[in-house]
């Protein structure tokens, strides 16, 4: 089997987590007999302060893709929301990667600031809704700057746009524990809340195998945390999503591991894999970022492929690694970043995972 990939490597530790996960890369190539081609496109930060390109520029060449590795983008030299905006947000709209998919997973030897949490208790996936609701942007602001300044912001939901992330979800959940939670607030914001609960409830005629089951977000911050288990495939908009996967990376144990997919659901674009830190300015070049989140990043991409067997052993290697380090960040991991990819490798390589 081959594959073509671009890479996105961006800005600050992105470079240098995506160059593990490459290295990973061939040695799973090696091991389980498939091929990648492979181009790497410079954006970000340092290119939009050279060039001033944005999305618009790498488009094209994205499209022509299987799919994307990023690294991460940003640069404080670059004010907040053109990256975001001209870039992250643009490729999900024109990639339409309505699905953002979080495996929340405590791993074996990872530390969780939740005393008592196991890893046999903390198995889920959260599915944020990843084009739509209140990240369209659309809002007004009336007497602006004035003591009676009024500002307006819009949440967008359309019935195509919820059906589609809501069957992902439930054909998610039928590969697993086969449980479907709807996380919302349909009390208060009534709108969007009912024509969430709609179509799940008529989706659901169609997987009669899974249970489907209803929590108000607020109240998902203490369930998820102190009742994990609970949860099996979690589906919701994107702002409320964007909150509860920060909450889930924590209970996993931060940034280091927690990883995403933005995928493109009706094969009409390339899909989208990267850990959820960000460009990590403040460490860059140190050689101290952990690795591994860009490394699971792989594995989704991996799965996505169809290599699962690759993407098992790259999520195996990668914490059997994880479990062994006296650290997960910083100058007391034991190991530069370079050392961590080189070893979660070998393991791929050597079929030991
Ligand atoms: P950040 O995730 O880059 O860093 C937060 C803290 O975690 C920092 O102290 C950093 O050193 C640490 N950290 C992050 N990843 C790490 C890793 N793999 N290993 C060890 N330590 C790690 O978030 P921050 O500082 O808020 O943003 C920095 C820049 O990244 C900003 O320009 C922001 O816009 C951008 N950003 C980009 C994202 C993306 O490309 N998807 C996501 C989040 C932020
Ligand atoms: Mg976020």
């Amino acid at each position: 089997n081959s594959y073509s990939l671009a890479v996105l490597p961006g800005d600050g530790i992105g470079p240098e987590v995506v160059a593990c996960a490459l290295e990973v890369l061939d040695a799973a190539e090696a091991r389980y007999g498939f091929a990648t081609r492979r181009e790497t496109l410079a954006a970000g930060a340092n290119h939009y302060l050279a060039t001033g390109e944005l999305f618009d520029a790498v488009e094209a060449p994205l499209r022509a893709h299987d799919a994307i590795l990023f690294g991460s983008m940003g640069d404080p030299r670059v004010t907040p929301g053109i990256l975001e905006r001209g870039f992250i947000l643009e490729m999900r709209q024109r990639f339409q990667q309505a699905a953002n998919v979080r495996p929340v997973r405590l791993y074996p030897g990872v530390p969780t600031p939740i005393s008592g949490l196991t890893p046999e208790r903390c198995e889920l996936v959260i599915v944020r809704e990843n084009t739509e609701g209140a990240y369209v942007g659309r809002g007004s602001t009336v007497h602006a700057g004035t003591a009676h300044a009024v500002a307006m912001q819009e949440s967008l939901n359309t019935r195509a746009g919820i059906e589609r992330v809501v069957d992902f979800s439930f054909r998610l959940a039928l590969g697993r524990r086969r449980k479907l939670t709807l996380v919302h607030k349909t009390n208060i914001l009534v709108a969007a809340g009912q024509l969430w609960q709609q179509v799940v409830a008529e989706v659901s005629a169609s997987y009669p195998e899974v249970e489907v089951d209803y929590v108000h977000v607020d109240a998902m911050c203490f369930h998820l945390p102190l009742t994990p288990e609970r949860f099996d495939v979690v589906v919701t908009d994107n702002l409320f999503g964007d909150i509860i996967t920060d909450l889930g990376a924590v209970i996993q144990g931060g940034l280091g591991v927690a990883t995403s997919a933005n995928l493109n659901l009706d094969g009409t674009a390339p899909s989208m894999f990267e850990a959820i830190h960000g460009s990590a300015p403040d460490i860059a070049g140190t050689g101290t970022a952990n690795p591994a989140g860009a490394i699971l990043s792989l594995a989704l991409l991996l799965g996505h492929l169809g290599e699962g067997e690759a993407a098992r052993a790259v999520e195996a290697a990668t914490v059997e690694v994880l479990g062994g380090l006296p650290a997960l960040a910083g100058p007391d991991m034991g190991a530069t970043t370079a050392e961590l990819g080189s070893r979660i490798a070998t393991i791929v390589r050597e079929g030991r995972a």
